[in-house]
């Protein structure tokens, strides 16, 4: 073996690799429970990747077949049904762990300096992941794909003078047809995977560079041993990929749970349109994204006006792209940040999960009030984020990461 791997070694850097990025990487020994979320990011990852290119191979990606395909998936190809519900479980499964995985980031200030390479790679993933979802929803070319993606794709028809022809471009049609599945479908299955796989690889190489932040926010760089391993990091292998393991065989359970007794969660994950074919003369009595993309949503219909609510819906999206730099607090974690920090990302995430709840729901004039109140703390959290943080007094970081 050892014959062998001097053998590829002289011609591809495989042992190099190997120690630089899990046997000689350290980590710092206090990754508590919101680290399990990457690792399970690239679980969840590798999950739609096998099922989707197994549903491919009988997925029929025309308007008159397509639906037809997925209840032919359900119900006649060989162990479809459980292919399919990866799938679409797997979709909110990504979410859910994405959303995790990036509200760490927000606890612990791993956005700032110098890991503001690996949260722009994080948001570039994010960006394509709905991108990706959005596309992926249309396929199966029932009533919510047809009406969600009509809802959607619309909104660019907002935007002054180019608004028209940039819809029709995006349909590829002058309403959504067969030729819109079909283009979705090449995204869907090729294109956006390529990219979002590439930026995974560039987010990991990206925090590689600069090493793990932690819970307490302490740069376990600067206190080394003699042997320049640093006092408070531990090998990630053996011991986090152990670690990360437990993590896998737990989110396994739920998910196979969830996957085996309630794919479709109650229309949250499938909606219960969507079990009937797509008819472009029967418009929905009620359309609503799928659940992870609600809280944008209700940012739309918060707005009056429609090119104001794209605005802001984009503008909730980009002004994640440059929290490094808003954030001025000379500590990065929550532990030893002052009260108005923690308070506005309390705000922040209530008002989040309240908009998703209402994104969900039928608008009225009460509901449209507080979906305005949740848009403004929102942008608020970030707008103000500049002032509290140079404001609040913090509190001492140890020179050691506390256990
Ligand atoms: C396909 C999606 C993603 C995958 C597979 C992924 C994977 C990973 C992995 C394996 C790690 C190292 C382990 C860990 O710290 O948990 C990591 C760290 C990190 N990720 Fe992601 N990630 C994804 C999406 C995102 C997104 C959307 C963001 C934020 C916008 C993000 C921000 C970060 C940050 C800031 C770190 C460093 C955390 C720290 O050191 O404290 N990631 N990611």
């Amino acid at each position: 073996m050892s014959k062998f791997m001097e053998w590829v070694d002289a011609r591809f850097p495989a042992t190099k690799m190997w120690e630089d990025h899990l046997s000689k990487y350290y980590a710092p020994k206090n990754f508590n429970f919101f680290y399990f979320f990457g690792s399970l990011a690239l679980l969840v990852l590798v999950n739609q990747i096998v099922t989707g290119v197994w549903l491919t191979m009988s997925f029929t990606p025309s308007a008159e077949e397509a639906f037809a395909s997925v209840e032919y998936i359900m119900r006649d190809v060989e162990h479809g049904w459980i292919l399919r519900y990866l799938h679409s479980t797997g979709a909110s499964a990504f979410f859910i762990v994405v959303y995790l995985h990036m509200f760490r980031g927000l606890l612990y200030g791993s956005y700032q300096k110098p890991r503001e390479l690996v949260w722009i790679f994080g948001m570039l993933i994010y960006l394509l992941l709905m991108a990706e979802a959005f596309m992926g929803y249309l396929l199966p070319w029932g009533q919510m794909s047809y009406w969600g993606a009509q809802v959607i794709i619309s909104l660019f028809g907002a935007i002054p003078v180019i608004g028209g022809d940039l819809t029709q471009w995006i349909r590829g049609d002058y309403l959504i047809s067969g030729i819109t599945l079909n283009r979705f479908f090449a995204l869907h299955v090729v294109a956006l995977p390529i990219v979002i796989l590439g930026l995974v690889v560039l987010h990991i190489l990206a925090l590689h560079e600069v090493g793990s932040n932690n819970p307490d926010g302490v740069d376990i760089k600067k206190k080394k041993d003699e042997n320049g391993i640093p006092l408070d990091g531990i090998a990630f292998h053996p011991y986090y990929s152990v670690k990360d393991l437990v993590g896998v065989v737990v989110f396994l359970f739920i998910f196979c749970f969830i996957v085996f007794f309630f794919p479709e969660m109650g229309g949250y994950f499938l909606e219960k349109p969507n079990f009937e074919q797509a008819n472009p003369f029967k418009t929905p009595e009620h359309i609503a994204p799928v659940w992870y993309f609600t809280p944008f949503y209700a940012i739309l219909r918060a707005v009056p006006d429609k090119l104001l609510g794209v605005i802001a819906m984009g503008a909730a999206i980009a002004v994640l792209f440059v929290l490094p730099w808003l954030d001025r607090s000379p500590v990065k974690s929550m532990r030893y940040k002052g009260w108005l920090s923690k308070i506005w990302l309390v705000l922040f995430c209530v008002s989040f999960v309240i908009l998703g709840v209402l994104g969900v729901l039928a608008p009225t004039p009460g509901r449209t009030l507080l979906s305005q109140v949740c848009t403004a703390l929102y942008f608020a959290y970030f707008i103000l984020m500049p002032f509290y943080t140079r404001m609040e007094k913090t509190k001492p970081v140890p020179e050691r990461v506390t256990g």
